[in-house]
This record gives structure tokens, sequence and C-alpha cells, in this order.
């Protein structure tokens, strides 16, 4: 049945199913095709449309990456700018868009840290976090990284030794580093941090934490990882948080880390997704004396720093830092709140995790979960699919009150 309405359209005899799909899974792996079949003709700010027309309310921010909105008029603008400077890339030399970048960046974010390493995808920003933890742990004598099951930290084998579990860690591999140590992720809002869990606290170089869990928004309870700094502190841990999901506003505060109390003070955080709303750039946000430890480290590659991705990134931030989109986002934000939590009511949820302009229905059964994904997006909205027991939502920043609204009326219905 046709639906249109303010935000969505969706034309008669529509059907989730892609020609474009099936023609890339002829020539890409199978692993590659496990999504909906969903052809993007074009995104702009929180809408998408497929190539027939149809137009949805994008809950997925492409993958929590279009915080200030697709193709943001902004970023749009600066690339091009930045196109008809005629300076595309310049490898490692210094130019003047990453100098401005990575001075707004270290204007914006709290001011211990004072050193920014670019790289191209968070998975590599993940991948520098964990060598310079060993190598602050090498340099004193401490060799355990602790981390929490369920984490997923990207791609490559540092990644992969420090996500997931002890068992499943790069189980591909037959690699494995008995000086990971995997805590117990506290699901239960209750969870006290277990030290009984730890190795010897002063043999530990540092804690890795995902700012949440992704796959259902969870948090860590109150006062968790205020322990896990207070601990870090006395023992001389570093405390380092992958942000990928969770910075550049997604919480509420520029770092998602921020939620869990003004004294924290991280050592490390790496950045991507959301730090361009756009092209692919990560970064390592970190201080001197950690980034210097062997000022031979290989810390950076053919295009980090990329001069359009800098461009973008640099709009980007300027944009979500504006004091106007800041105002915006506190009266979206509440709503987006308060209308997920109108959601918890129904028999079908078990739990609703939200903070800020992420949120994730977590069901009893995964099969319900899917049936309201495809329900949602027979109708116009489109919901992250998880293919498992949640359905993540993740607007870009930019929605509206009222399209807030009409996606969460369209999610009640499914329920
Ligand atoms: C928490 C987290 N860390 C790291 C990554 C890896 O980032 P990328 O896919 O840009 O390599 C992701 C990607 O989804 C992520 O969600």
């Amino acid at each position: 049945m046709a639906i249109k309405t303010k935000h969505r359209e969706i034309k008669d005899g529509f059907s989730i199913d892609s020609t474009l799909f099936d023609a890339l899974a002829k020539m890409e792996p199978k692993a590659t095709h496990q999504f909906i079949p969903l052809t993007w003709k074009k995104a702009v700010d929180f809408s998408v449309w497929d190539e027939h027309g149809n137009k949805w309310i994008d809950l997925t921010s492409a993958i929590f990456v279009a915080n200030a909105g697709h193709a943001n008029s902004k970023i749009k603008q600066a690339i091009k700018d930045q196109v008809d400077a005629d300076l595309l890339f310049a490898y490692n030399y210094p130019t003047e868009i990453k100098y401005k970048f990575i001075s707004k960046l270290l204007e914006i974010s709290p001011k211990h840290f004072n050193r920014v390493t670019l790289l191209n995808s968070g998975s590599e920003a993940m991948d520098i976090t964990y060598r310079l933890v060993k190598q602050y742990g090498k340099a004193r004598n401490k060799k355990y990284i602790v981390t929490f099951t369920g984490a997923y930290h990207g791609r490559g084998l540092s990644n992969e030794l420090i996500s997931g579990n002890k068992e499943k860690a790069s189980s591909w591999s037959g690699i494995s580093d008995s000086d990971i140590v995997f805590l117990n992720f506290p699901y239960d809002e209750k969870s006290a941090f277990d030290v009984s869990q730890l190795p010897p606290a002063d043999q530990i170089a540092g804690f890795i934490l995902e700012t949440f869990q992704g796959w259902g928004a969870w948090f860590y309870p109150k006062g968790f990882v205020n322990e896990i700094y207070a601990l870090a502190q006395k023992h001389g841990a570093l405390l380092c948080f992958d942000e990928m999901q969770a910075g550049f506003y997604r919480l509420g505060p520029l770092y998602g880390y921020m939620t869990y109390g003004e004294e924290i003070k991280p050592d490390i955080i790496a950045l991507g997704k959301g730090i361009s709303s756009s092209l692919p750039l990560s970064a390592v946000l970190s201080r001197e004396d950690l980034v210097d430890l062997d000022p031979k480290a290989d810390l950076h590659g053919t295009h980090s720093g990329n001069a359009v991705c800098c461009a973008a990134s640099l709009a980007n931030i300027e944009f979500l830092s504006s004091a106007e989109e800041v105002q915006k986002r506190t009266k979206t934000n509440a709503v987006f709140t308060s209308e997920l939590q109108n959601l918890a009511s129904s028999p079908l949820i078990k739990q609703v995790n939200v903070r800020g302009m992420i949120a994730a229905l977590i069901f009893h059964k995964t099969e319900e979960a899917s049936r309201v994904v495809r329900g949602c997006i027979e109708s116009g909205v489109l919901p992250v699919c998880t293919n498992r027991e949640s359905i993540k939502i993740a607007p870009p920043l930019t929605i509206t009150e009222d399209a807030i609204r009409e996606c969460m009326g369209v999610i009640k219905s499914f329920l």
C-alpha cells in the first residue's frame, strides 16, 4: 500500500530488494552482502531515497556517520572549495587545511589532549590505540590490556584480539594474546566493578573501553567507569575509549565518555565516523608523552590526513559545534529520549537503552526485532538492523522534532 507523508514516501508495489545488490553480489564477497538490499540513490539531511523515488526517514546515519546530516551543505561546499583549490592529496606533507582541522579539533577538545594522529578508518585508529598502550606498557613493565566482552573495535588483528571474547578473539587466525584480559560487560545496571576479575593492578598497561557497547547501546552502570578511572589513576594504567560511535555529540556532549562524569580525563580516545559526517577520516587524540615514546613508530599512512577529508571534517565539526546546532539538539535530544521511553511499555521489548541521539530497543526475541525492522522499512522508516535481538536507532543529529515523532509512531505500530 502506498504511503505519502511529509517525511516518507513508499510507492505501491514496493518490496525490499535491489537489482544493484544482486549485481554486486556476483562481484563482491558473500560476507559483504549480509545487509539489507536497499539501493541508496540519494541522501540529504535525515532522508534517504532509492532509485524508484521511495523515501525513508533515516535512523542509521548510514552507520553512525552522518551526524551533521547527509550531504550537509556546509560540508559539500568545503569539499568543493578544496577541490577547486587543486589540492586533493598531499601524502604527509604539511597542508594548510590539515593544520586548520587539527587546530580546530584540539580547540574544541579538552585541554589535556595535545596530540592528534590522523588516519583513515576507525579500525586504524583503534590499531594505533592498541599500539600506544602496548608501547606504554613495555616502557613501564606493565603487560596487561583490560577490555570487555562483546565489544567491537574494528578489523585487523590488533582490533580482533581485543574484540568479542577470549575464545572468539581472532579465532580464524589462531593467534592469541595472553596479555589481553576480558572482563564481563556489565549489562545489568546494578553491576559493580569487580576488581577480583583483574590481573595485578600495577601490571595493567591500560583499559580499552567501547564508550557504549554497540549492538544494544549498552552503557556502563553509574559509577562503573569512575571506578575504573580511579583504579587506573592509582596504578598508572591508561584509560582509552573507542569513541567511534559515541563521538561528535552522538550522546549529547562532544565525546561520549563525558557522559560518565566531568572528572574523567582519558589518556587516549579513538575517533572516526561522525568526525567527518561523510568522507573517510579517523583520529587518535592523546598526549605528547604517549605518542612520542617511540618517535620512529609507524603512525601514519599514504592517505592519513587527506586534504579533502580534512576540509569535510573541519566544516563538519564547525557545524556541529555551532551554538545554533547545540541549542537545537537540546530540544530534539529530549524529544528523542521521551519518545523512546514510551516504547518501553510494549510486551515485545525487554529494555530500552537511550542517551543523546542513540538508542536500542532490546527485544525478547531476534525474530520479533527482524519483523519490526522489515515493517518499518516497508513503511518508510530505516532503522539499524543488528541481526540480533536489538534494533538500533541513530538518526542524523539534525533530525527534526516532527520527524522523530513520525518515525516513533511507525515503530510503535509494529510493536
Ligand atoms: C566501536 C567501533 N570501533 C571501531 C570500528 C571500526 O571502524 P571502521 O569500520 O571505520 O574501521 C567500528 C565500526 O563500526 C565501531 O563501531
